[in-house]
């Protein structure tokens, strides 16, 4: 390349002008500059997005494009529309939307394409599926990394929790977890999704004042919606036999 553009772009942190100048079409100076900041604006917001979205640890690909709102098989809080829910002003707020109902009636999913949206519109998200995070806090713990992890949720807008109440836990896993959710506590926006009923969440937490006491918090700005009806996978595999 002339004039060393790629190694002065680099000094200037312009990642994507060395690729793309010649790519603009050229009417003025004016407009040429203009176009090629624009493409290299375009370009950095992105690699941002992809970053957020491969940070976020998501297990699937799930969006909010394909997950199907069957109003009949949901019930939403009063309030509650799909237009908000889906434009995600419950993080700007700093409120919890906890999806809970029977198997395979698509709670991850529309867990995750919230997620996935949260971070186009550059949002730092972190999904967790409950065992793990469980299991990797004792790890932490025990190689006294606690606090470094903690720090990493710290920085997160929106952390999804799913399948609470799947696999109990022993009491170290309890704390752990009800301390990690209680510095979220408005602070943070948390997505949840279970198939126990709250009144049951004394199952999955072995101290039944600590299990009230993160009921507490967790409903306390939270948009419960439920979920009932068959299960996806259920009539999926039943069509496919027939
Ligand atoms: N409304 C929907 N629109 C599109 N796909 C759906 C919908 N509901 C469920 N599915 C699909 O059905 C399968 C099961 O859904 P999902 O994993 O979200 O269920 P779940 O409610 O989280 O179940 P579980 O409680 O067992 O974890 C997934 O492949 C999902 O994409
Ligand atoms: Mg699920």
């Amino acid at each position: 390349m002339t004039f060393d553009l790629r190694s002065k772009c680099k000094s200037l942190r312009l990642a994507y002008i060395p690729d793309i100048y010649g790519k603009i079409p050229f009417d003025n100076p004016e407009q040429y500059v203009n176009d090629l900041f624009e493409e290299e604006l375009k370009l950095r917001e992105r690699a941002k997005i992809t970053r957020l979205i491969k940070k976020a640890g998501f297990l699937d690909r799930k969006s909010l494009e394909t997950f199907e709102w069957h109003e009949q098989q949901m019930r939403l809080p009063g309030q509650m529309t799909k237009e908000r829910l889906y434009s995600l002003d419950f993080i700007e707020q700093r409120e919890n939307v906890v999806l809970v109902g029977t198997p395979g009636t698509g709670k991850t999913h529309l867990a995750t394409g919230l997620g996935r949206k949260a971070c186009e519109l550059g949002f730092e998200v972190g999904f967790y599926r409950v065992s793990h995070l469980v299991e990797e806090l004792e790890n932490v713990l025990r190689l006294n990394r606690l606090s470094a992890f903690r720090k990493r949720i710290q920085k997160l807008d929106l952390v999804i929790l799913d399948e609470m109440g799947y696999l109990p836990f022993g009491k170290e896993g309890s704390e752990l977890l009800f301390q990690l959710i209680s510095e979220c506590y408005e602070q943070k926006s948390l997505i949840i999704t279970s198939n126990l009923e709250f009144s049951q969440w004394n199952r999955i937490f072995t101290d039944s004042r600590l299990t009230a006491a993160l009921v507490d918090r967790l409903i306390h700005h939270a948009h419960i919606i439920s979920f009932h009806g068959e299960s996806y996978r259920l009539s999926h595999a039943l069509s496919k036999r027939r």
